[in-house]
C-alpha cells in the first residue's frame, strides 16, 4: 500500500497570515497521524516564510511516525538537519522568491555538495532523498550520489491532468506519466526507494499512487486546502481513499 506523507507547510503559512501562534503545524501533524498519515514532511525553507526551527524541534519532540525535512543543499541546513535528525532528508532546489519549489534539483550539477552533504547526514543514521524531475540521467546521477531514496516530481504530470488546462491533450498527460513511470522502474532497478510528489490531489494522485514502484507520496496543498472547508482528518482519510480506490 502506498504511503501518504503529509505535508503541514500551509498550515504554518496560515500562521504567518497574522505572525501569530495559530493554527499550530505541531497539532495538524498529530491530527494527519490520527487520521491515517504514514509521515509527515515540512520545507525549511531559507527565509523561514512557513516552518520554523521551533516547529521542526517540536514535530520531532512530537510525531510517532516518519518526519521528512525538506531543504536546500547548504552548511546552515546540515547543521541544523545533524543536530534535529529527522528520519529523513530531502534535498530540494530553492529560489528565494517562489511561489513554491519550480523543479527537480540537479543532481549531476550539484553532484558534490549532495555527495559530502548526503555523507554527513548518513554519518548522522539520517536517510537522504532527492526531489528530481522524471529524467532518467538524474536517476543515474543519484544511483552514482548513492541516495536512499529519489522523490520523482509529478509537476508536469499533473498541469497535464488539470481540467483547468487550456487545450488539455492526453497524449501529453500519458507521456508525463510515462516518464514518472520509466523514472520510478530505473530506479528500483538501482535500488533506490522511489516517493513522489507535487501538485497531486484528490483527482489526479490514483494513477500515480497505483505505480508499484512507487512507494509513498507527499501531498500538501490539496489536503489542507481541503481541509480548510471539511477538517484536516477528514481531508486525510479521503485522500487516503483516492489513493487506494482503482480509477
Ligand atoms: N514534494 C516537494 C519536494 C515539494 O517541494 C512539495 C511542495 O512543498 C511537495 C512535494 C508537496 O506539493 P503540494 O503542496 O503541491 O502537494
Amino acid at each position: 500500500m502506498t504511503r501518504l506523507a503529509v505535508n503541514i507547510d500551509h498550515i504554518a503559512t496560515l500562521r504567518e497570515a497574522r505572525k501569530g501562534t495559530e493554527p499550530d503545524p505541531v497539532a495538524a501533524a498529530v491530527l494527519a497521524e490520527l487520521a491515517g498519515a504514514h509521515g509527515i514532511t515540512v520545507h525549511l525553507r531559507g527565509d523561514r516564510r512557513h516552518i520554523k526551527e521551533r516547529d521542526v524541534e517540536l514535530l520531532r519532540a512530537t510525531i510517532k511516525t516518519q518526519l521528512n525535512i525538506e531543504m536546500a543543499a547548504t552548511q546552515e541546513m546540515m547543521k541544523i538537519a545533524a543536530a534535529l535528525r529527522p528520519d529523513i532528508v530531502t534535498f530540494v532546489p530553492e529560489r528565494p522568491n517562489e511561489v513554491t519549489t519550480e523543479g527537480g534539483l540537479d543532481a549531476m550539477l550539484h553532484g558534490d555538495a549532495l555527495r559530502s552533504f548526503s555523507q554527513i547526514l548518513k554519518d548522522a543514521g539520517i536517510r537522504t532523498s532527492i526531489f528530481l524531475d522524471p529524467d532518467l540521467d538524474q536517476i543515474k546521477a543519484a544511483h552514482r550520489l548513492g541516495a536512499d531514496t529519489v522523490e520523482i516530481n509529478t509537476l508536469r504530470y499533473a498541469a497535464h491532468a488539470a481540467p483547468r488546462s487550456e487545450t488539455p491533450r492526453r497524449s501529453d498527460l500519458a507521456e508525463e506519466f510515462e516518464k514518472i513511470r520509466e523514472a520510478a522502474r530505473m530506479a528500483v532497478k538501482f535500488g533506490i526507494r522511489v516517493a513522489a510528489g507535487h501538485d497531486l490531489n484528490y483527482r489526479n494522485v490514483g494513477p500515480v499512487s497505483a505505480m508499484e514502484e512507487v512507494v509513498e507520496l507527499n501531498i500538501g496543498h490539496a489536503i489542507v486546502a481541503r481541509a480548510s472547508l471539511v477538517g484536516l482528518e477528514r481531508a486525510v482519510r479521503e485522500m487516503l481513499e483516492a489513493m487506494h480506490t482503482a480509477f
